[in-house]
C-alpha cells in the first residue's frame, strides 16, 4: 500500500487521534495492552529481508491469530474506534502513536512520534516475537534481527512496568510490578529483588539479570529512573521506525 501523504491536514487528524487517545485509554485503563499491541506490530521486523516491522498487519486475522498475540484482538477493536474517527491515518500509524499515547498517559517519559508509515496486508510468518521460556542467546536473536542492540532489549524490556500476564493469553500469571498502570522503573528495581509469590518473573526478564552485558542496564535503570526514561524512549522510538524513512 502506498504511503500516506503528511500533509498538514494529515498531521491535524493526528493530534486529534492522540487526544481521542488519550480519553480512550485513560477511560478504560488499556494501556498497558495498547502498548503490547505497539510492540507486536513492530517486533516482527527483519532487517535483512526488510520485511515485518510496524506496517499495521497485526490488524490481518493470520497475524493476530498467532499464538504470540493472544488477546491482542481487544487492542485492535478499540484502535477501530479511533481508525472509524480518523480513516486517514493508517493503521501502522495509529498502533504506534497508542503505543506512545500509552506511555506518555501512564507516566512514562514523551516519545517522539514521526507519522508516514504505510499499511501491509500481507503478513510475516509466526514465531518472530520473542519466547519467553528462553534466554539471553534467544533474546539477541530476536532483537538483532530488528537491528537492536543490548541497551535496546533492557531498556525496552522495561514496558513490563506496565500491566501483567493472564493465564489463557500466554500461560503465564500476573504483574511485574505492585503499580501496573504506573509507567516507572519499578520494573528494574523487582528485577534485583528476590522473587515473591505476587509479581512475575518471566525466564526472559530473569536472563537480563544473569547475563552480565544486560545486567548493567537493569542495575543503571533500577538506580537513575532519569536513565530509563531517556533510554527508553530513544529505544522505543526506533523500534516504532524500524524499516521506515520518515518522508
Ligand atoms: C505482556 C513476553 C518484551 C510490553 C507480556 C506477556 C508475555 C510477554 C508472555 C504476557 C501476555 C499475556 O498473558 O497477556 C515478552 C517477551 C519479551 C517482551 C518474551 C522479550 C523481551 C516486551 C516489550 C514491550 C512489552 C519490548 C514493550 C516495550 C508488554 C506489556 C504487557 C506484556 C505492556 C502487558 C500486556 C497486558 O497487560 O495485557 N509480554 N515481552 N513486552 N508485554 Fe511483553
Amino acid at each position: 500500500m502506498a504511503a500516506p501523504i503528511v500533509d498538514a491536514d494529515y498531521l491535524k487528524e493526528i493530534d486529534k487521534a492522540r487526544r481521542d487517545l488519550r480519553a480512550l485509554i485513560s477511560g478504560k485503563n488499556c494501556a498497558p495492552i495498547m502498548l503490547r499491541l505497539a510492540w507486536h506490530d513492530a517486533g516482527t521486523y527483519d532487517s535483512s529481508t526488510k520485511t515485518g516491522g510496524p506496517d499495521g498487519s497485526i490488524r490481518n486475522e493470520v497475524e493476530y491469530k498467532h499464538a504470540a498475540n493472544n488477546g491482542l484482538k481487544i487492542a485492535i477493536d478499540f484502535c477501530e474506534e479511533i481508525k472509524a474517527r480518523h480513516p486517514k491515518i493508517t493503521y501502522a500509524d495509529l498502533y504506534q502513536l497508542a503505543g506512545v499515547v500509552a506511555v506518555e498517559v501512564t507516566g512514562g517519559p514523551t516519545i517522539d512520534f514521526v507519522p508516514g508509515r504505510k499499511d501491509s496486508s500481507s503478513s510475516p510468518e509466526e514465531g518472530r516475537l520473542p519466547d519467553a521460556k528462553q534466554g539471553p542467546p534467544h533474546l539477541r536473536d530476536v532483537f538483532y534481527r530488528m537491528g537492536l542492540s543490548d541497551k535496546d532489549i533492557v531498556a525496552l524490556s522495561g514496558g513490563h512496568t506496565l500491566g501483567r500476564a493472564h493465564p489463557e493469553r500466554s500461560g503465564f500469571e500476573g504483574p511485574w510490578t505492585k503499580e501496573p498502570l504506573k509507567f516507572d522503573n519499578s520494573y528494574f528495581v523487582e528485577l534485583l529483588k528476590e522473587d515473591s509469590k505476587d509479581l512475575l518473573k518471566l525466564p526472559t526478564d530473569k536472563a537480563l539479570v544473569e547475563d552480565p552485558q544486560f545486567r548493567r542496564y537493569v542495575e543503571l535503570y533500577a538506580r537513575d529512573e532519569e536513565a530509563f526514561f531517556r533510554d527508553y524512549a530513544v529505544s522505543h522510538k526506533k523500534l516504532s521506525e524500524l524499516g521506515f524513512t520518515p518522508p
